[in-house]
């Protein structure tokens, strides 16, 4: 671990000695947790019991993770865990002991400029395209739809109309009704394309 990484963790070991410390006190041992959250190493002191949502959520403050139903139900929980797109609610912390956790937070880029500015600029493809076709009205469910939608494609760049669905099967929206999601997709496809594209002709 370098020094940046050290004193990210020392922060948030510092951090968990206040008020959440309470509950782990009074359930069981906790333990120094370590991952890769959004590309960078961190440690946590947190409780054996912890499950993974309420550790980005509580603990560290990433509250784009949504949680509704905590049933394995609705995806509004979904991260990446070493690419592969999970409901955190069902998953332990310990579980993720020392794998790569992308959640929406870490999609796109942090150093937007003013929305009138440019409203795309640093943000992801697939999060561009949601925002061009209208894929989410209360947004409740796109943190997990934008996750599902990049683990999808960067294992089908070009997924049928059939794949697309099996890959959202898994997140449910209460408001959209899907048309405006699947095209969000279809449009994703495309920008991913157009910056495939122009990194490759950076290269050259
Ligand atoms: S809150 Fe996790 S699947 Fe619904
Ligand atoms: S936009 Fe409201 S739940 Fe999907």
């Amino acid at each position: 671990m370098n020094d940046e990484h050290e004193r990210d963790a020392v922060d948030l070991v510092a951090r968990d000695t206040s008020a959440d410390t309470l509950s782990s006190n009074s359930s069981t041992h906790s333990y120094r947790w370590n991952a890769v959250l959004n590309g960078k190493e961190i440690t946590v002191v947190t409780s054996p019991s912890r499950r993974l949502v309420d550790l980005l959520r509580h603990d560290l403050q990433m509250t784009g993770t949504k949680v509704s139903c905590e049933i394995g139900r609705c995806g509004a929980c979904m991260v990446l865990v070493d690419g592969q797109p999970l409901n955190s609610c069902l998953l332990m912390a310990y579980q993720c002991e020392g794998k790569s956790i992308t959640t929406i937070e870490g999609i796109g880029s942090t150093a937007l400029p003013s929305f009138e500015e440019d409203p795309l600029a640093g943000v992801d493809p697939v999060q561009a395209a949601f925002l061009e076709e209208g894929g989410f009205q209360c947004g409740y469910c796109t943190p997990g739809m934008i996750l599902s939608t990049k683990a999808l494609l960067d294992n089908h760049p070009h997924p049928t109309r059939q794949q697309i669905e099996e890959g959202l099967c898994g997140n449910l929206c209460r408001c959209t009704g899907y048309g405006a999601i699947i095209r969000s997709v279809e449009r994703a496809i495309v920008h991913c394309d157009e910056r495939d594209l122009s990194t490759n002709q950076g290269i050259k």
